[in-house]
């Protein structure tokens, strides 16, 4: 199963990070010194990904010109020797061959997934949620496929969630196959206590077949009125193979404030060009 395509929904809301969401999308919130989205990107294209379709909506146009050249900025850097600077704005618009388009109403993640359906064709393909950071030493959208290929199957991305929360989240009815990987045979979207199947839960990375598509066209809205990829996995699993794979990784729910400001300062405290300040400045401010 070879996997060359990815898609990042990038087109929710927002509103847990409102109000600075009102007008700049979440994913362009800077986790340091580059927009959040790059990260997943650069996750994508480390994992092999050739071709990546962004889904963003009216509101969202900042992300496409992120990923553009910016003649303007890039002659005047020229102009004045600022390479390093740069190269800076270069390198987003080279990661990739980017792909945007629209989704016209927010109307769930499901949906968004179904509008990189003509995108996708027939080859299966790598889903990263456009808010979800990982931090790990092989790629997490890489330990998805490579479990893919293994199994010949879908895969999605699983940790363990604390039972008091999984009602946020997903659970996912699972059989160990291997170490962390795991044959996924039902999944339900934020289960009240009597219908959680277990703590694991799917968190942000998948790699789906495009059988997917002609299930999410006939999948009703679900949870929140919305329709519901989560849904979708519940029919996939039980018409082909689908594993789940407890991935090595750190995440980072940058949709929140809480999980934006702890990425920034851990990756802050990592950065070479900021670290022994911030340690200072942390120190300091801390009493
Ligand atoms: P979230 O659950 O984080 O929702 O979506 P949200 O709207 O982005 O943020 P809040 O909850 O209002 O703060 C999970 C993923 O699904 C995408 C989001 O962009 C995010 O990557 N999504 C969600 C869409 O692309 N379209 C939708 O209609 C809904």
């Amino acid at each position: 199963m070879k996997v060359k395509k990815a898609v990042i929904p990038a087109a929710g809301l927002g509103t847990r990070m409102l109000p600075a969401t009102k007008s700049i999308p979440k994913e362009m919130l800077p986790v340091v010194d580059k927009p959040a989205i790059q990260y997943i990107v650069e996750e994508a294209v480390n994992s092999g990904i050739e071709d990546i379709l962004i889904i963003t909506n009216r509101g969202k146009s900042a992300i496409e010109d992120y990923f553009d050249y910016s003649p303007e900025v890039e002659a005047s850097l020229e102009k004045s020797g600022k390479i390093s600077e740069l190269n800076l704005v270069r390198a987003s618009a080279n990661l990739a061959n980017m792909h945007f388009i629209r989704q016209k109403e927010t109307k769930g993640l499901g949906h968004s997934i179904l509008c990189a359906k003509s995108f996708v064709g027939n080859e299966p393909f790598a889903v990263l949620l456009g808010d979800d950071i990982m931090v790990s030493e092989v790629p997490v959208t890489k330990q998805l496929i490579d479990a893919s290929e293994k199994y010949n199957a879908s895969s999605v991305g699983a940790q363990q969630v604390d039972l008091g929360v999984i009602h946020k989240y997903c659970s996912l009815k699972i059989e160990k196959l291997e170490e962390k990987i795991f044959k996924a045979l039902d999944v339900i979207e934020k289960p009240s206590p009597d219908k959680v199947f277990s703590n694991y839960a799917i968190l942000g990375r998948y790699v789906l077949t495009p059988a997917i598509f002609d299930i999410l066209e006939k999948t009703s809205p679900g949870f929140g009125g919305e329709i519901q990829l989560t849904d979708g996995l519940a029919e996939l699993c039980k018409i082909e193979d689908m594993v789940a794979v407890d991935f090595d990784a750190k995440r980072y729910d940058t949709g929140n404030l809480q999980g934006f400001l702890e990425a920034t300062i851990e990756f802050a405290l990592k950065d070479p060009s900021v670290n022994t300040w911030l340690r200072e400045y942390l120190k300091m401010h801390n009493s």
